[in-house]
């Protein structure tokens, strides 16, 4: 297939080129390169042999990106471009619905121009919200997000799907990703934090790497097994294999389909961080500090339906995740 990948630059879609392209299928990737470098299309040939073709174009310019759909022609979509960072959502919402509403709807509205109806679409574990027991499970629905970012992925799922109603010869697949971390194993692409990194495994890195003094772990008396917060991480390349099989069975269906990607296992914070220490082979300073507001205890997803619809397991454990996450960080600092 000739695949539309939005945000294909960035962390999980530059992981996602690869296994697409591995699997054979032709990438174009949009990016305006807000969170994210050219250099990163070198990368990908260098892995997988194929340098894909590259618009630098946002998605809120509808005349540019029509130029991309008037150039090419698409079977599917892979739509990762947006904001992620929750803290700043609320402090600029407005900038985060701009972004990751309008900057979709003008991509929606040029695939049914175009007449592309395959997509997927990045979801988040966030939907849940507090609302539901673990693990979740897609059934449950929507539950009430905590901040604008989270919203605007509720939003985004609402959306495609009355969209999907409409034009039933359309197929989507959500995804509502869990936590991903980890690196691709040659060590030349993965998650460059900008600024201080809000997540647990960037900051871990930072620690490891001399940029940070310690990890300050939010809490420590949550109902969990160590008392630090629980949360489902996924290899990055897991995630992205996920979507290699995600988007060929939206190419073989139609309608809407919601499916979690995780691993259905929790790790706690310093779970964790002993399997950072083991990976890069000494121990890493931390603080107990108070609980961050927003934090739930544990989120771990049910993976039953990726099994069932995608035939999705993932496969790589934490012990991978965290050594891919250090190889990553080495090469970082020695480029
Ligand atoms: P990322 O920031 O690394 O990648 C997003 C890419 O989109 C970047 O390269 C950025 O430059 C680009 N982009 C942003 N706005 C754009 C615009 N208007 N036009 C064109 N390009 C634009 O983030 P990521 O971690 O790879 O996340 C990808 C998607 O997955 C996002 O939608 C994110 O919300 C979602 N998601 C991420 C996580 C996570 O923990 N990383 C969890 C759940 C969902
Ligand atoms: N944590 C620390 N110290 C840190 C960073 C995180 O102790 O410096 C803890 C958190 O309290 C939490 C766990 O590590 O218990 C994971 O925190 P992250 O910030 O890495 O991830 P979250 O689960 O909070 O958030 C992630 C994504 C969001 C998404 C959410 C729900 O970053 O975009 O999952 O799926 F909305």
């Amino acid at each position: 297939m000739k695949i539309l990948v939005t945000g294909g630059t960035g962390y999980i879609g530059s992981h996602t080129c690869v296994e697409l392209i591995e699997a054979g299928h032709e990438v174009v990737i949009v990016d305006n390169l807000y969170n994210s470098s050219k250099g990163v299309l070198q990368k990908i040939e260098t892995i997988s042999g194929v340098l894909p073709k590259f618009y630098e174009t946002d998605i809120l310019d509808k005349e540019g990106l029509e130029k991309v759909f008037a150039e090419n022609k698409f079977d599917a979509v892979i739509h990762f471009a947006g904001y992620k960072a929750v803290g700043e959502s609320v402090a600029i919402p407005l900038t985060y619905y701009e972004n990751n509403i309008a900057g979709s709807i003008n991509l929606y509205q040029l695939m049914k121009k175009y007449e592309v109806r395959n997509l997927v679409f990045s979801s988040s574990a966030t939907v849940y919200g507090d609302d539901f027991e673990v693990p979740f499970k897609e059934e449950y629905g929507l539950g009430t997000t905590t901040n604008p970012y989270g919203t605007t992925k509720k939003m985004n799922e609402m959306i495609i799907t009355d969209m999907d109603k409409a034009e039933p010869e359309n197929s989507s697949v959500l995804l509502r990703y869990f936590n991903p971390i980890g690196a691709h194993s040659s060590g030349l692409i993965g998650e460059i934090p900008n600024g201080i990194p809000n997540n647990l495994v960037p900051y871990i890195a930072q620690v490891v790497s001399g940029q940070r003094d310690y990890l300050r772990v939010w809490g420590n008396d949550y109902d969990t097994v160590d008392g630090t917060g629980v949360r489902d991480y996924i290899h990055v390349v897991d995630l992205a294999k996920a979507h290699v099989k995600a988007i060929e069975y939206a190419a073989a269906h139609k309608g809407t389909e919601v499916i979690n990607i995780g691993t259905g296992k929790g790790y706690s914070v310093l779970e964790v961080l002993h399997a950072y220490e083991k990976a890069c082979g000494h121990s890493i300073p931390y603080k107990i500090m108070e609980r961050r507001p927003g934090d739930i205890a544990v989120c771990y997803a049910d993976t039953k339906k990726a099994e069932k619809l995608l035939g999705f397991k993932a496969q790589y454990d934490i012990e991978q995740m965290c050594k891919d996450s250090y190889n990553f960080t080495k090469k970082l600092e020695i480029e």
